[in-house]
């Protein structure tokens, strides 16, 4: 339905008999909502569970290194991004797009808890058990407990109003979860935040 919203919209904002000067911004409002939109309902779909995943055999380090450009665009410029990955491969049967939206959207919460520079560091790891886990730490702000205990419900953010929907991590919570993987968080105030997430290992 959306996506016939934001075509036919497209159509309109092609159109020359509309006056491209005010008409324009009307349309590109429009459609930077129906994106929205889209981004909205799809971080639901996964919360809920409903969202089909499409798993695949996957190199984890190979995905963060591949991931590690656009990381840079989607958090603030005075953040520095460290990878410290495994030599070893790490393979596991995991949907790549999830996974990727899943590490961007821990990026960019770490992102937005640095008030100046600071660091946001992501490390890969494998147990004596067989699981592998990805790590997105940083030296932000941090987080009481009685907020990390809320963090993955659905619409609760600590952000102020209009700035964040709270729908970040309970889309990660869902995938995870989806995926038959653990997720965990460590949190101290003033000092930082660490979220970790395990899936089982694929020899191959
Ligand atoms: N790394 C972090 N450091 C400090 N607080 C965090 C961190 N990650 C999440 N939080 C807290 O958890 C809340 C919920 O995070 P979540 O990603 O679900 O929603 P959001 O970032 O507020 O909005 P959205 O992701 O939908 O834009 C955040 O608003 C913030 O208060
Ligand atoms: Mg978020």
């Amino acid at each position: 339905m959306i996506s016939v919203i934001v075509s036919s919209l497209g159509i309109l904002r092609e159109s020359k008999s509309l006056n491209l000067s005010e008409d324009g911004k009307v349309i590109d409002r429009a459609l930077f909502s129906a994106d929205k939109s889209i981004s909205l309902i799809d971080r639901l779909l996964t919360f809920s569970r409903c969202k089909k995943l499409a798993p695949e055999l996957v190199e984890i380090n190979e995905l963060l290194e591949g991931l590690y450009e656009v990381i840079g665009f989607a958090t603030d410029e005075k953040v520095k991004v460290v990878l410290a990955l495994t030599d070893k491969p790490l393979y596991t049967y995991i949907d790549p797009g999830q996974l990727e939206t899943s590490i961007i959207n821990l990026c960019i919460n770490s992102s937005n808890a640095i008030q100046s520079n600071g660091t946001i560091k992501i490390s890969t790891e494998v147990n004596a058990a067989d699981r592998l886990t990805i790590r997105v730490e940083d030296n932000g702000h941090g987080m009481p407990k009685n907020i990390q205990g809320r963090v993955f419900e659905p619409f609760f953010t600590g952000r102020k109003k209009g700035e964040g929907h709270g729908l970040g991590l309970s889309m990660v919570y869902g995938f995870v979860k989806q995926s038959g993987g653990s997720i965990d968080l460590e949190s101290r105030v003033g000092q930082g935040t660490m979220i970790s997430i395990s899936f089982s290992l694929k020899q191959i």
